[in-house]
């Protein structure tokens, strides 16, 4: 009875710490934009400094940074995308998206999987004022939209228990919102598509998992409500780096088992992390290798997003202790992921070829074509976590559920010939982060990042970050010891 007692008083302290930082994240959201509309009217031809985006709390606190993983929508949301001089047109826009909440991968084992209903329903939270006509639209669609196997997949998540991995409610409303906020930056107000646009205007891609379809079709309904389904075709992408066709780079692998290596060592050295595991193993009567391999984090992320009480056993609880001590741990792992650079390296490699298949996208658009307007890659965490690492955006926070990394494509109506970028992630201009851009107020007056720098990267520089030999794909992924 006391020991019952002692539980329900510690699920309840922790449930107290959940709801203060959930109002103190909301404070943090809501004074911004305040700020920001102020400046932003007095102020508008003003060259924009945007805040860092890897403004830190004082002291790493993991419960702040696992709310910001979970994303709870929100009502506002500050975002910076569209933003631009006047002279400059928009003419087109790439957006990486990692796919929104689910439910976890791995089950803990011997204990009960958190109920959560993946059913979508009106009278449910989060909710968004396009679910009934979301679900209504995903009915009427046919498979003739879809590459195989996507045609096979359910459009919408349907189960009364989740499925390992399935996308939640709180997944799709996260992308309507994405969506709906892209469509009223880059439709009602910078006219991207025509009202008759036609279906070559549109590139849709997506990994083969039905929380991937299911997020894309989500922020695409948010994006253009009640889209035509004739003039919708999903492309299937098997490898999750959407490096198709050119896959081969035996030179990336070798990065990742030295980075993987890393990972292990530094794991090792966290005596109070094998301490925690050790506890909940004991909580769950396994051995410490078997909880260990069964990922415990996933799952308490579900819990913890979804205010469902850590699993519990008749030896005892999981507690937000066990879960702060990984979380940091996680933390502290990407601290030193970056000092290391063996991920770096990976990633360059890695995310080279869609970041290739971007530039010629956006190159071709340049040149005056009309095609493939807005594109749209539905993608995983191991898609957007290289991608930002290849950028030199690795300050950026690990990609949170339903993350939005953003290409714009702007044209100085002044000067036809001149093409600028913008990148933007989670909606914070980002561009003068990254590798190609960020010592270009140094050295130009121009107000935007020249296509060409990006181009200049992908096309060769990003092979000479880590080994000056290379000015090629092929030779960086071939060459000699690592
Ligand atoms: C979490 O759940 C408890 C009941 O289990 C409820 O009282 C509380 O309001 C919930 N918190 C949030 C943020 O939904
Ligand atoms: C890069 O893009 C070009 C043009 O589409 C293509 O021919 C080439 O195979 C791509 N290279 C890589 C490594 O992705």
């Amino acid at each position: 009875m006391i020991m019952l007692f002692r539980n329900r008083f510690l699920l309840l302290l922790a449930l107290a710490a959940l709801l203060a930082f959930l109002s103190l994240s909301l404070q943090f959201f809501h004074l911004i934009p305040m700020s920001a509309a102020r400046n932003g009217a007095s102020s508008k031809s003003r060259k924009r400094i945007m805040p860092d985006p890897v403004t830190e709390p004082p002291v790493t606190d993991p419960v702040y940074e696992a709310l910001l993983y979970c994303n709870i929508p929100r009502v506002a949301e500050r975002s910076m995308e569209g933003h631009a001089p006047h002279h400059f047109k928009l003419i087109s826009v790439h957006v990486l998206i990692r796919h929104g909440d689910r439910y976890p991968l791995y089950a803990i084992p011997k204990t009960k999987r958190p109920e959560i209903d993946c059913t979508l329903m009106a009278n449910r939270k989060p909710y968004h004022p396009k679910l009934e006509a979301f679900v209504n639209h995903m009915s009427k669609g046919s498979g003739s939209s879809f590459e195989s196997p996507l045609n096979s997949m359910p459009l919408y998540p349907n189960h009364a228990l989740c499925e390992m991995g399935e996308l939640t409610q709180t997944g799709v409303v996260q992308h309507l919102q994405n969506g709906q906020l892209l469509g009223d930056i880059y439709l009602k107000k910078h006219k991207l598509l025509p009202s008759d646009w036609s279906p070559d205007q549109l590139y849709l891609e997506t990994t083969g998992r039905s929380r991937t379809l299911q997020s894309g079709l989500a922020l695409l309904y948010g994006f253009l409500p009640d889209f035509d389904w004739k003039k919708i075709y999903f492309r299937h992408q098997p490898s999750v780096l959407f490096c198709s066709g050119n896959c081969y780079c035996p030179v990336r692998n070798q990065y990742l088992e030295k980075e993987q290596r890393r990972q292990y060592l530094l794991r090792l050295k966290n005596s109070q992390l094998e301490q925690t595991y050790g506890e909940m193993a004991k909580i769950v009567n396994v051995p410490t290798k078997l909880l260990r391999a069964a990922n415990p984090i996933d799952s308490m992320l579900c819990h913890f997003c979804h205010n469902v009480s850590f699993p519990c056993t008749s030896s005892g609880c999981f507690d937000m202790e066990h879960f702060k001590v990984i979380k940091m741990h996680q933390i502290e792992d990407e601290k030193e992921r970056r000092k290391k650079r063996l991920y770096l390296g990976y990633s360059l490699l890695g995310a080279h070829p869609i970041l290739n298949q971007t530039i010629d996208r956006m190159q071709r658009i340049a040149e005056g074509r009309k095609d493939e307007v807005f594109a749209l890659y539905s993608a995983h965490d191991v898609t957007l976590s290289p991608v930002l690492s290849a950028l030199g955006l690795s300050e950026a926070r690990f990609p949170r559920f339903a993350a939005r990394l953003i290409f714009e494509l702007w044209q100085d109506r002044e000067k036809p010939s001149e093409h600028s970028v913008r990148i933007l992630y989670n909606g914070v201009d980002v561009t003068f982060h990254t590798f190609f851009c960020q010592d270009h107020h140094k050295r130009s007056s121009k107000p935007m990042c020249p296509l060409e720098n990006l181009v200049r990267f992908v096309k060769r520089d990003m092979f000479a970050t880590l080994d000056s030999s290379s000015t090629n794909y092929h030779d960086a992924c071939h060459r000699e010891g690592v």
